[in-house]
């Protein structure tokens, strides 16, 4: 076990207080809900929408849990956060889906990550032989899901496996997983991004012959459109491609998605994203803001901005994003939002899906960089 982390100290009154909230809202949702059956985000009748294990949102809540130990030193964070990793162990029997990164290295991968308790470790093992074994050397890419009516689906939300697999590849001496996660990232570069640096969401590929069959989208307003979240898959999984390889395209490609994000004329002034960029009327009903999209960009930009002699403006921009979530519009009254941190995300806004409601994931990014920060602003003492 490694040493317990000490509670922040010295930090601004306002991460002071998303620390403070966090912490309570993470302790009462691992006393309401059950080891292997997660919450994920508020049903339309305002109860807790529940996943089991199979759910691709399944590792952020022990996730979450982690970092909330990691923020404040507490015992009870530190024990919920093991209970809720465990009641996972069946991830290591899944094998249809690229989501095993999300699902595994969120949960058990934090809880190494903080620990070093070797328990972990079978778990972490074999998801990495599950997901290394849906990359093809035709494609190039790892597939992403195994429904619908494409021949070999890749989405850009796949780029956040790869940081899983980059370590997995240290961890288990495995080299073929390094090369695995590069091809992959190399290929999405080639085929998934237009001249303006957006990203489609889906490419399908011929499984026989590697080549593109189609570009478009699922959860984004249109094909051509730049799906929010998408867009912070891109810039976080480029990032963590660069910090594990140093490969300057990687670091090239998150620059230019950083760019695209940061400069785009419909960021609203709080610099919460609409859910999608291409959704021009930002004050229409069919405009709810992403706040798990904002997360996801704020934890990334840190940790670009550590990556980069001129890193300030990523720090800033971050900073800026989680001030805006810390604040009364986006963060919970300890108790309320079915004990999520954070209101207003979209999960699919044209399946009717998810939106403006609390989502799991939103969390687990808002408190890894509000982590990420406090950790480049010196709020841990040694
Ligand atoms: N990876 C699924 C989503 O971002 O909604």
């Amino acid at each position: 076990m490694q040493a317990q982390p000490k509670p922040i100290t010295g930090a601004p009154q306002w991460l002071e207080k998303s620390v403070k909230v966090a912490s309570q809202q993470l302790k009462a949702a691992a006393d309401a809900y059950q080891p292997g059956f997660n919450p994920r985000s508020t049903n339309t009748d305002g109860s807790t929408r529940l996943a089991d294990y199979k759910d691709w949102i399944t590792g952020f809540f022990p996730g979450s849990l982690w970092y909330g130990y990691e923020l404040t030193g507490e015992d009870k964070l530190a024990k919920d956060a093991k209970r809720f990793t465990l009641g996972l162990d069946s991830l290591r029997y899944l094998t249809h889906t690229h989501d095993l990164g999300f699902m595994i290295y969120c949960s058990y991968g934090n809880a190494y990550r903080i620990t070093k308790d070797k328990g972990y470790l079978p778990v972490l093992e074999q998801g990495a032989v599950n997901l290394s074994a849906r990359f093809s050397p035709v494609t190039g890419v790892i597939r992403s899901w195994d429904f619908g009516e494409w021949k070999y689906p890749v989405i850009i939300d796949n780029m956040m496996n790869l940081e899983y697999l980059y370590w997995a590849a240290q961890q288990f001496r495995q080299p073929k997983y390094t090369n695995i996660a590069s091809t992959h990232a190399l290929t999405t570069i080639k085929n998934h991004f237009r001249a303006d640096n957006s990203s489609y969401h889906v490419v399908d590929y011929d499984p026989k012959t590697g080549a593109v069959l189609q570009k478009g989208t699922h959860q984004g307003l249109t094909n051509e459109s730049a799906w929010a979240r998408g867009q912070a898959w891109g810039l976080y999984g480029y990032t963590m491609c660069y910090q594990n390889t140093k490969n300057q395209k990687f670091l090239a490609q998150a620059e230019k998605i950083a760019a695209y994000i940061m400069n785009h004329p419909n960021t609203p002034a709080d610099k919460v994203p609409v859910w999608d960029y291409d959704v021009h009327n930002v004050k229409s009903e069919r405009a709810p803001r992403d706040a798990s999209a904002a997360a996801v960009i704020a934890s990334a930009l840190i940790e670009l901005s550590t990556q980069v002699k001129d890193g300030k403006k990523y720090l800033d921009y971050a900073e800026d994003i989680l001030k805006s979530l810390s604040g009364d519009q986006y963060l919970a009254k300890p108790g309320e939002n079915n004990f999520f941190i954070l209101k207003h995300s979209v999960g699919a806004f044209l399946f009717n899906s998810e939106i403006d409601t609390p989502l799991a994931y939103a969390d687990y990014y808002y408190l890894e960089a509000l982590k990420r920060y406090a950790e480049i602003k010196h709020y841990y003492k040694k």
